[in-house]
């Protein structure tokens, strides 16, 4: 018997990539696993293959969050376990439009916010409950390429530590995934910065849920299915300048590919 055993767990983009592996690996552990996605069918998809139930709908607005939390409920009875997985990967420089910035927000970001507004209330009065943001390393790096990302998914690292500090001794559990690249459809749609900075080391979505299972398992707030990103983490940290200069070759290296490619 673990803490995920008979749970009740909710993913959201549930239904492809990394999310449809966090499904899978919760409900072959023994969650029963409400699967929401933009996408209904890719939903109803993993919901057929993991003996859960599908709940279509948009995980970062207000309403989309309200709706997917009462309907799991009923399916459920009770969500121990919540994985705000959901994001965007958009936007590249000071360029992009306000409303680029504004829709990285509201899903990688404010989707966290939202869906903690209504589960706190009942894990606080419970005395227990598990968070699960999915942010990536560049929510504790950088992210060449888009602006946009790095600042929201270190938007999403700041929040999942806010919760943490705020609730641990309430018996709130977060735990915040920070992967390099994966191989899904975000990675090979993220240009020529992601193939050339990511595609090397990148892992499989079901190594994620793997990292994620042991670190549940052991109780660690970060989730890094690289380990490598701790010693970036901890240069970065203790070295900026150098860290910097480190990114400012990679970007360079970037350039240099894509004038070869003109
Ligand atoms: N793939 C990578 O290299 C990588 C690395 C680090 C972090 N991440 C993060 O992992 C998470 C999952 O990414 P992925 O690579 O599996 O992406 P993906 O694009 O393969 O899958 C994301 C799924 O989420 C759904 N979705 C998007 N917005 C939604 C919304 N508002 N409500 C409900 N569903 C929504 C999409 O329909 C899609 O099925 C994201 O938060 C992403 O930022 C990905």
């Amino acid at each position: 018997m673990t803490i995920i055993d008979g749970a009740g767990a909710v993913v959201t983009g549930g239904g492809a990539g990394i999310g449809r592996a966090l499904a899978r690996g919760l409900a072959a552990a023994g969650a029963r696993v409400v699967i929401n996605d933009l996408d209904a069918e890719a939903a109803a998809a993993v919901a057929e293959q993991t003996g859960g139930y599908a709940v279509p709908g948009d995980a970062s607005t207000e309403q989309g969050v309200r709706d997917l939390i009462a309907a799991a409920r009923e399916q459920l009875g009770w969500i121990d376990i919540y994985c705000s997985n959901a994001g965007i990967a958009v936007g590249t420089d000071p360029q992009t439009p306000d409303s680029t910035w504004q829709r990285a927000w509201e899903v990688n970001v404010m989707a966290h916010v939202r869906a903690s507004r209504e589960l706190l209330p009942d894990w606080l009065e419970r005395g227990r409950g598990c968070f699960v943001v999915t942010a990536s390393a560049a929510g504790l790096l950088t992210m060449l390429g888009s602006a946009p990302y790095s600042v929201t998914k270190h938007g999403a690292e700041s929040y999942a530590e806010w919760l943490a500090a705020t609730y641990a001794h309430r018996g709130l559990t977060v735990h915040c995934i920070c992967p390099q690249g994966v191989k899904t459809s975000m990675l090979a749609e993220s240009g020529q910065a992601g193939q050339i900075v990511l595609q090397d080391a990148a892992i499989e979505p079901e190594q994620v849920a793997e990292a994620l299972l042991d670190g549940m398992a052991a109780g660690r707030f970060l989730i890094l299915p690289h380990p490598e990103v701790r010693g970036y983490y901890e240069l970065r940290a203790s070295d900026t300048g150098k860290w910097l200069r480190g990114m400012s070759r990679m970007q360079q290296r970037i350039e240099e590919v894509e004038r070869g490619l003109q």
